[in-house]
């Protein structure tokens, strides 16, 4: 839970000081990296798979930057996944038409299965949420969405949502608490791919999900008990430890693709870019052929050709090149993760991986 006193502090704060063990004479300032399956009888957690002291850390470090009760997973999507067992069977999902497609899938999955019913509609249109959402158990949203990077009025879905009596479940794995805090606009949960930007050094995988009612945190944590989809420690001591600069990464890497979105649309080689006006993400479409849209990822010494972001580093690639993508995307879009590298490098190196005139 978060420290009252964390609760009026502002994210670059929080994001240093909170999930500290307590401050006692030669206790650490960082959390131990408790290394556990099992624990002595007679105490509340019992075994791994129910709790772990450094999994505990970074949750309330997570949950005191949302505004909420926050429970870490294996991935990105095993906490899509938990907080898709929200929905009670033959309950009613609304998904965009446009999201992560592994989110996607999973929602497909359920409904070929039969478990769950699903309308796929459009959350950016503010004006027709009402009919949206109505008769729904779960709106999933996400914004900005990944890699088209539309944006979702959040407090008006929560609105809309609250009046249906409808979980609004928000993936806010491109915005990060630093910019967009989901909770505070009427979701029930914010979900994160700590994988990207909270860890923010591509070395692991992990998810978040944070509620904002505790009892609905309960049934994530029982989720996550009983079907074991368990953050790893070591994982989330180093989610945890990259959480520490979030706020100075972003703040570089938001600069930085700002910057770049304003250089991209002026190239020749690009015929649209697509950025929302904050964050670290920026996608383009390329004139020409999607074999040229490779090369310009192979073409680059600076940039990581490869998938996945958020990281330090500044990475792209081309995102029809998986057969799971969305025909919805382009076949010429890169999706560019912007790093914390000096800018004018930045632009340099794709600058002359770009084809010209
Ligand atoms: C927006 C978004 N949500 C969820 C995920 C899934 O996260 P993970 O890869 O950590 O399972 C991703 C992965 O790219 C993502 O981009």
């Amino acid at each position: 839970m978060p420290h009252e006193s964390e609760s009026s502090l502002a994210p670059a704060t929080v994001a240093v000081s909170a999930g500290r063990p307590p401050r006692t004479p030669d206790g650490p300032l960082n959390p131990p990296l408790v290394m556990a399956s099992t624990y002595h009888a007679g105490g509340e957690v019992g075994y791994g798979r129910y709790g772990n002291p450094t999994w505990e850390m970074l949750e309330s470090a997570v949950g005191a930057l949302e505004g909420g009760v926050a429970t870490s997973f294996a991935s990105g999507l095993a906490a899509v996944a938990a907080v898709l067992d929200l929905v009670p069977s033959g309950g009613l999902v609304v998904a965009p038409p446009d999201a992560y497609y592994g989110s996607l899938e999973i929602v497909s999955r359920l409904e070929s299965q039969g478990r769950i019913r699903v309308r796929r509609t459009d959350l950016t249109d503010t004006a027709r949420l009402a009919e949206a959402v109505d008769g729904a158990d779960l709106v999933w949203a996400e914004t900005p969405t990944n890699p088209l990077l539309k944006v979702v009025d959040v407090a008006a879905l929560g609105e809309r949502c609250s009046a249906a009596g409808a979980l609004l479940a928000v993936d806010s794995t491109f915005a990060t608490p630093v910019l967009q805090r989901p909770l505070e606009h009427g979701a029930d949960v914010a979900v994160h791919s700590a994988t990207k930007f909270l860890s923010g050094h591509s070395d692991l995988l992990l998810g978040v999900a944070v509620a904002h009612d505790a009892d609905v945190a309960t049934r994530l944590v029982e989720t996550r008990s009983v079907l074991g989809a368990l953050p790893g420690t070591v994982e989330a001591w180093l989610a945890l430890r990259g959480l520490r600069t979030l706020h100075l990464r972003i703040e570089r890497a938001s600069a930085n693709a700002a910057e770049l979105a304003r250089r991209l649309a002026g190239h020749t080689a690009v015929s649209t870019v697509h950025y929302p006006g904050f964050g670290a993400m920026v996608s383009v479409e390329l004139r020409g052929a999607p074999q040229a849209a490779e090369l310009v990822c192979e073409s680059t010494e600076l940039w990581v050709h490869a998938t996945s972001l958020g990281g330090v580093e500044s990475s792209l690639e081309r995102r029809r090149r998986w057969s799971g993508e969305s025909e919805a995307v382009p076949e010429t879009l890169l999706r560019m993760s912007v790093g914390v590298e000096d800018v004018e490098d930045l632009w340099d190196d794709i600058d002359h991986a770009l084809p010209h005139g």
